[in-house]
């Protein structure tokens, strides 16, 4: 809003040094008595060194209008800050929900503010064709558009213009972008346009449902080599990135096993299965290896995701680790380049609140901000030599769930910024009490632009912990800015007249306790967290075989605390299990007369969470001799099986027990018909309810 000038000489100068001692995008900045000066040895760096001059000054210098009243101060500093990581990404997906190119560049914008310097560009999808191909234009003719519900198009792409224009806007803010064209999976918009791109040929729609297609390129056609060669060939003209994403993910082989055209090709190559790898796999990899081909005679590199490691890593290709960090760290020692990006710590389409009931549905996770904020990219598993590899970190968004762009700042905002600190900052220099301090300055910048944001950072944290020696559960509140918090224990919403928190208490029978916050800036969400007491409930218990401790930090006492866990399934309420059974004891300390017992299973085949197979009760006078009061059988899933909680209730004569021994069989590997069939599912468990 303002009309300024630029002058020989200023109070704000801006110095190229190329002899500076530090990264070609580190920067120095001082501000004294003798104005502003920002020195680095490049361009980039200098836009940096601006950045952070900016984030220095009253949050109305980001409005985009001219601000009466404000002091245009900043402290005298001195700072000097280059980057840990050289790759600072975040991923964009506008396949699932199309996003226009007005909320690409406020995308971009978002960035430059936090210093990232590569936008991941998902442009193709089994939901929808992105970018548009002159010599294939059925891609996003037809590609490009899918049916939702009846008769209602959902589609959008972007122009070769249109990608020149967001490339070009990325370039002055000092990003690059980095497309991913997929393959081999993921793959359906091309293949509904051009259906002999698929082994059996057969015409098929653009998906309109989420999750993994069955059907995907056919490696063992010629023209299939043609298509994506000639694709690569128009992208790499658009994006002058070093780097060009292949995808490689979730690629199912159910097809080319079947395909003789897929076989006579794994024949002709001598691919064979061994221990590691199956000739499908290898057949992935061969595929990959041609893109390679195509990509290095202009110069360019392959990124894939973590299953490019399937059939073995080609040659010069860097490996994006998103299945958590293993396949960053085997990546590593084979010496290739890791973009770590791992789910657990970098989605960013997953919950940021345990009370999931209060969010937009996502897809499920719970990746709160001390998360991401507090992860180290650098694993301690591997060498220095070997670390040198990690070349950077991303965060990704995924959109299945996420149908506007507003949404996608609720997502990213203030997440990103954590993301920042993990990409920039040294470990050292890193404290999250010290970060949620600079929150109410980042949420002041974010709404001078008008960004939507989450502000679960100003609510209140709710520690329970049960407590089965006591047999109570202590809460402990907290929050962000040591504010003012009120609470009520009989499900009342609280107010400022409700009891006000003062330290510690704990509850010991039924209750739902709601808190609130009152921070300067604006009232917090109500938590809300109900407990139930059955006779179970902070009874010592303890479990006969391992579980996966990183789903329940507070241990197996979680079965017994009179809390249930929700469709977020790493919230630290689910018990989980996985190769073994799950088999707990509880020491109902005394003689107890019981009739019935009930567990809930979270079942979700696509996370690889499945039913109980078997469930059975024991009693025992004696902690010694158990006898079987009541067990039930359940059928295997099925393919069709939905997605739910499953309640399961056995029901026995009326008993005396002073122990009880609960078990609840697993399924131990997944199915033929699942996309990971072989490998270990999970059992999840919340609570064991006796009565
Ligand atoms: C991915 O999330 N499928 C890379
Ligand atoms: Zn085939």
């Amino acid at each position: 809003g303002y009309d300024l000038t630029v002058a020989d000489e200023g109070d704000i100068r801006l110095n190229l040094d190329p002899q500076l001692d530090m990264n070609s995008e580190g920067y120095r900045l001082e501000v004294g008595k003798n104005g502003v000066e920002v020195t680095s040895k490049t361009p980039q760096g200098l836009f940096y060194g601006m950045q952070s001059f900016m984030q220095l000054l009253p949050a109305e210098i980001e409005s985009s209008e001219k601000v009466d009243g404000i002091e245009w101060s900043v402290p005298y500093v001195n700072i000097t800050d280059e980057p840990r990581f050289a790759y600072r990404g975040i991923h964009f997906d506008p396949c699932r929900h199309f996003m226009t190119v007005d909320e690409v560049k406020k995308q971009l914008d978002v960035m430059a503010m936090y210093k990232i310097n590569r936008m991941h560009w998902h442009l193709t999808e089994d939901q929808g064709w992105r970018i548009e191909i002159k010599k294939y234009p059925k891609l996003t003719e037809i590609g490009g558009k899918r049916m939702e519900g009846e008769g209602y198009e959902y589609g959008g792409y972007y122009t070769q213009e249109e990608v020149k224009d967001i490339v070009a806007y990325a370039a002055e803010r000092f990003i690059t972008v980095v497309p991913e064209i997929e393959m081999p999976g993921h793959e359906m918009a091309a293949i509904a346009a051009y259906p002999e791109l698929s082994c059996k040929g057969e015409q098929g729609v653009v998906r309109s449902i989420w999750g993994i297609e069955d059907i995907v390129l056919c490696p063992g056609k010629e023209s299939t080599f043609e298509f994506f060669e000639n694709v690569l060939k128009e992208v790499m003209e658009l994006f002058p990135s070093e780097y060009i994403h292949i995808g490689g993910d979730e690629c199912p082989k159910v097809r080319w096993k079947s395909c003789p055209k897929c076989q006579a090709r794994i024949k002709a190559l001598g691919l064979k299965s061994d221990a590691k790898h199956t000739k499908e796999e290898r057949l992935q990899s061969y595929m990959i290896a041609e893109a390679t081909k195509c990509l290095n005679e202009k110069g360019k590199q392959i990124i894939g995701w973590t299953e490019i490691l399937e059939g073995g890593l080609v040659p010069g290709a860097t490996l994006m680790s998103w299945i958590g960090e293993s396949g960053g760290i085997e990546a590593a020692r084979q010496h290739h380049d890791v973009i770590m990006t791992p789910n657990t710590y970098m989605y960013f389409d997953y919950y940021q609140s345990k009370q999931v009931e209060d969010e937009p549905l996502a897809i499920g996770g719970y990746l709160p901000i001390e998360k991401t904020y507090n992860y180290e990219p650098m694993p301690k598993e591997l060498t220095k030599e070997e670390q040198q590899y990690i070349k950077g970190v991303q965060a990704n968004l995924w959109t299945e769930y996420i149908p506007s762009f507003s949404q996608v700042q609720y997502m990213i905002l203030p997440r990103m910024g954590a993301l920042a600190e993990v990409q920039w900052s040294d470990p050292s220099r890193k404290d999250y009490k010290d970060f949620l301090t600079r929150i109410p300055r980042l949420t002041a910048i974010y709404d001078c632009y008008d960004w939507t944001y989450a502000t679960h950072v100003f609510d209140v944290n709710v520690d329970i912990k049960a407590d089965t020696v006591k047999h109570v559960l202590s809460v402990q509140l907290s929050t962000m800015a040591n504010d003012p918090i009120y609470y009520t224990l009989d499900g009342q919403d609280p107010t400022e007249e409700s009891a006000k928190y003062t330290g510690p208490f704990t509850i010991d029978k039924d209750a739902i306790l709601k808190t609130m916050a009152v921070h300067p800036s604006r009232t917090s969400k109500i938590s809300i967290d109900t407990i139930r007491f059955n006779k179970a409930t902070l009874k010592p218990v303890k479990l006969l075989q391992p579980n996966q401790e990183s789903f329940s930090p507070d241990g197996p006492v979680v079965l017994v605390d009179g809390r249930r866990g929700n469709h977020s399934f790493d919230t630290g309420a689910w018990v989980a299990v996985a190769g073994n059974d799950l088999e707990a004891v509880i020491d109902m300390q005394g003689e107890t007369t019981l009739s019935s017992a009930t567990i809930h299973v979270y079942v979700r085949k696509d996370a690889w969470l499945f039913d109980a197979k078997k469930f059975s009760v024991a009693v025992s006078c004696d902690g010694k001799n158990y006898k079987e009061v009541a067990s039930q059988d359940y059928p295997a899933m099925q393919p069709s099986d939905g997605d739910t909680i499953a309640e399961h209730k056995l029901s026995f004569q009326p008993c005396k027990a002073a122990y009880v021994k609960i078990k609840v069989a697993s399924e131990k590997r997944m199915p033929e018909w699942h996309l990971n069939a072989g490998l270990t599912p999970y059992l999840l468990v919340d609570e064991i309810i006796l009565n």
